[in-house]
């Protein structure tokens, strides 16, 4: 099993603190984001995978309505009735239970309370998506033990409502949809509009680094929200001087966005390049990755962050240093950061057989430039979510 010593490690934990077994326990791995950047809410194509970190959560039903939640790493609980859920403004934590819960009991019946608790190894705030790994395993638990019928696609909405309403981010679809629908070394290329995806087996002359920068990686205080907001505002500018029909940035190519990016201010006209620009990349890329072309491949990743960088606004020095630094070293191929941004890590692609040194020589960077560490570690694309 993978993460086998985080399960047994949440059974001991549980068993101390309930005494006894839960009836149901899931697992929901974390993602990383290959390519195509803030591109899922403008219904586009993204390039990414479950990873092999994840979170267990591990769940029994109680006698009353009330339900009793323990973060298993810090051993702290929430307590909260299945009526009348509302959101917490001090343990944050347990919002992304909460609003799973909530989702799950507009779509079946939440007829008792339950014991629950939780533990994962996703480094809090690296830009893995620890938060929809626990709303995936939650969910899975939680429907399993309510016996409430809930399709992939409709727990994936649970989750991102969850995020919308309880933690304060508007997100897209992608964390929720990677943590389900990974399979062990493949990537997931995902239709944001269809919301259809297919498989992409990465091969063994390829594998990710990521290098969690430690820097503040805060979706929820609304830089994501007002970019999002730019680029649905920009969509708006361009149905009405393009004479296709126009939804979503999707439906604008590169080639029209230089015609008639005139009507925009120039930074919405930045902020709108990104997402066009990064939905033909995920194209291109996903066809150099069939082809075996990863140097191809890599070179598309930094083009993406350079394009974060320039126009989009969500990278920071932290994250340059490190996609800087991997240019230089032989054996990588690519570097970008991965997920919302403004933090959190870089995802670095390598030969397997550079990925020792390249880790090393990321670190020795990153402690030269600001004199302190990053954590690098190796991610292989693994399993999606499931039910023990
Ligand atoms: C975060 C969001 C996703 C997606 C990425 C950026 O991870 O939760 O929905 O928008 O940022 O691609």
């Amino acid at each position: 099993m993978v993460n086998e010593a985080v399960y047994k490690e949440l059974i001991a934990k549980y068993r101390g603190v309930f005494g006894r077994e839960p009836e149901v326990v899931a697992y929901a791995p974390g993602r990383i984001e290959v390519l195509g950047n803030h591109t899922d809410y403008n219904d586009g194509f993204v390039l990414s995978a479950a990873i092999n970190c994840g979170t267990f959560f591990a769940a029994a039903r109680n006698d009353g309505n009330s339900c009793r939640l323990f973060a298993g790493d810090l051993m702290k609980e929430a307590v909260f009735d299945t009526e009348g859920i509302c959101r917490s403004t001090s343990d944050t934590w347990q919002n992304y239970v909460k609003g799973t819960l909530a989702g799950l009991a507009d779509a079946g019946a939440v007829k008792c309370g339950f014991d629950g608790m939780f533990l994962g190894n996703i480094p809090l705030g690296s830009g893995l998506s620890s938060s929809a790994a626990l709303e995936m395993s939650a969910g899975m638990a939680l429907a399993r033990l309510y016996g409430i019928e809930v399709d992939l696609l409709t727990l994936a909405r649970i989750g991102q409502t969850a995020e919308h309403t309880y933690a304060g981010c508007k997100c897209g679809l992608l964390d929720q949809i990677s943590s389900l629908a990974g399979r062990e070394g493949c990537l997931v290329k995902t239709d944001f509009r269809s919301l259809e995806y297919e498989l992409v087996t990465l091969g063994n002359d390829a594998c990710f680094l990521m290098c969690n920068t430690h820097a503040k990686h805060a979706l929820t205080d609304g830089a994501y929200n007002k970019l999002r907001a730019a680029c649905e505002h920009a969509a708006e500018h361009f149905a009405g001087v393009l004479r296709h029909p126009v939804k979503a940035l999707r439906d604008v190519s590169m080639s029209e966005w230089v015609l008639y990016r005139g009507g925009l201010d120039a930074l919405e006209a930045d902020r709108a390049a990104h997402p066009i620009g990064e939905n033909e990349r995920v194209l291109r890329g996903a066809g150099m990755l069939v082809s075996g072309d990863l140097e191809g491949f890599g070179s598309l990743m930094f083009d993406s962050h350079e394009s974060s960088r320039r126009l989009f606004g969500n990278s920071c020095e932290e994250l340059d240093v490190v996609v800087d630094a991997a240019k230089k070293i032989p054996g990588v191929m690519g570097a970008r950061l991965s997920g919302g941004g403004f933090g959190g890590s870089v995802v670095v692609l390598a030969h397997p057989r550079d990925a020792e040194i390249a880790s090393a020589a990321l670190a020795g960077a990153y402690a030269a430039r600001f004199g302190k560490a990053c954590g690098v570690s190796v991610i292989t694309p693994a399993a999606g979510a499931y039910v023990l």
